[in-house]
This record gives structure tokens, C-alpha cells and sequence, in this order.
């Protein structure tokens, strides 16, 4: 059984100060909602803080991105056991970090290999943009990311590692994939791919997110999809109302 997981990727929003006063109302919101894991993944700066009104609580943390080194001179950058004291997961190869960061699958397995050396959860972004959509290329986008982000990459519990399925067209845009659609290419294209990988029996215990425009009005939908085992949500989980309600919708 997959237990559905529901992750806030805040991006560069909420100073510390925004962070305690929005955590202050989201976290008492969530706290009790069982049967679904809960991940805020803040800017990094954030993180002190909030780990701190999260105590006593079941919600998590999460970073947003790491370095591959444990440590050295990457002014800048922040590492693996750096967000292990603070943190339980960590988005890889969001579609920002490799539209705008210069992310590759390449680096995005070296970022997966550090997270896991350091008993972070990787939540690994996938999807196709646009223009691949439209030229039939979402499947051969989709499982070269897979295998070339997640190549020789040695799991030794399924649970300690989340796909996020973002097709970049539906993000931030408020035009969703259908619910059907998204589900189709996790299990035709994501599961195969991650078989190929892990073997059969692990590409079925893995959890895969949908991300993208998920808003309190579709999450249902998305969530009610044999393949689909929760949300990586951006714009929405910065709404108490908003993100408290899609977190029901997957418990
Ligand atoms: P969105 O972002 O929910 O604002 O579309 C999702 C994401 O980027 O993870």
C-alpha cells in the first residue's frame, strides 16, 4: 500500500517572519488530518523556524534543492548534511532548477545519490515541456529522466524515495493535465520506467505525486487515480484554506 503524500513547495516565497505567521495558521489546520503525509518544503532560510513550530506535530520538511558535495568551497550552495539536521526530504530537479539553473538529469542523479547518502527522501521532478508534449515526446522525455536521473542508483527501501510528475506546461500556468491524462503517463511511461530501474515489485511500491496546477477544486480528482499517490503543490499551498483542503483530499 502507497500512502498518499502531499508536499508545499513554497519556491521563493515567505520571509522568516511570513514563514512563522503562516505556519502559526497552517500547521494547527493540518496537524490532524491522518492518512496522508504532509511535507512543507520552504526557502532554505526558512527552515530553523519553521522546524521549530512544527515540533510535537506529524508534518515535515523538506529543502528544495541540495548540492552533491557533503561539504567544500560552493559559495552559495547548501548540502546534503546540512538539511539533514533540519529536514526529512528534498525536492530534486524541479523543472525551474533546470529551465533556469542549468539541472540536468545528470546532476539531478548525483543530487539523488547525496540525499539518500544522507537519509534524505528525494521528491524527484519529471515532466515534459510544452513543445515536447506537443510532439508526441512526453513518454521518451519522461522515461530518458528516469533512467538517466535515477541510473545506478542503489534503493534499498522504496519508501525512501517519491517521483513528482510535472508536465512544465501545467505549472503555475492554472491549466492543469487531466486527471486521466497524468495518470496514463504515470503508468505507462513512470512505472515502466522506474520497473526498468528498481525492478517490478519496487516501481509499484514508489510513490508517484502529480504536480501542476493543483488547486483545493481538481486535487480530488487527481488524487482518486489509481497511479496517482498524492501532489506536489506550489501556488496553492501557500493558502491555508487552499492547501488544507487538498491534504484532505488525499487522506
Ligand atoms: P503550481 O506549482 O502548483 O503552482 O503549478 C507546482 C510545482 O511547481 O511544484
Amino acid at each position: 500500500m502507497r500512502i498518499p503524500l502531499v508536499a508545499g513547495n513554497w519556491k521563493m516565497f515567505n520571509t522568516v517572519s511570513e514563514a512563522r505567521n503562516f505556519v502559526a495558521i497552517l500547521a494547527p489546520a493540518i496537524r490532524d488530518i491522518k492518512g496522508v503525509e504532509k511535507v512543507l518544503c520552504p526557502p532554505f532560510v526558512d527552515l530553523l523556524a519553521v522546524k521549530a513550530l512544527l515540533e510535537g506535530t506529524d508534518i515535515q520538511l523538506g529543502g528544495q534543492n541540495l548540492h552533491w558535495e557533503q561539504s567544500g568551497a560552493y559559495t552559495g550552495e547548501i548540502s546534503g548534511p546540512m538539511l539533514a539536521e533540519l529536514c526529512s526530504h528534498v525536492i530534486i530537479g524541479h523543472s525551474e532548477r533546470r529551465a533556469y539553473f542549468g539541472e540536468t538529469n545528470e546532476t539531478v542523479n548525483r543530487k539523488v545519490n547525496a540525499a539518500l547518502a544522507n537519509g534524505l527522501i528525494p521528491i524527484v521532478c519529471v515532466g515534459e515541456t510544452l513543445e515536447e508534449n506537443e510532439a508526441g515526446k512526453t513518454a521518451q522525455v519522461v522515461s530518458q529522466q528516469i533512467q538517466a536521473g535515477l541510473g545506478g542508483i542503489n534503493l534499498s527501501d522504496t519508501a525512501r524515495l517519491v517521483i513528482a510528475y510535472e508536465p512544465v506546461w501545467a505549472i503555475g500556468t492554472g491549466k492543469a493535465a487531466t486527471a486521466e491524462g497524468a495518470n496514463a503517463v504515470i503508468a505507462e511511461v513512470i512505472r515502466p520506467a522506474l520497473a526498468a530501474e528498481f525492478g517490478q515489485m519496487a516501481s509499484q511500491e514508489i510513490r508517484v505525486l502529480y504536480g501542476g496546477s493543483v488547486k483545493a477544486k481538481n486535487a480530488g480528482e487527481f488524487f482518486s487515480q489509481p497511479d496517482i499517490d498524492g501532489g506536489l503543490v506550489g501556488g496553492a499551498c501557500l493558502i491555508v484554506d487552499e492547501f488544507t483542503q487538498i491534504i484532505q483530499a488525499a487522506a
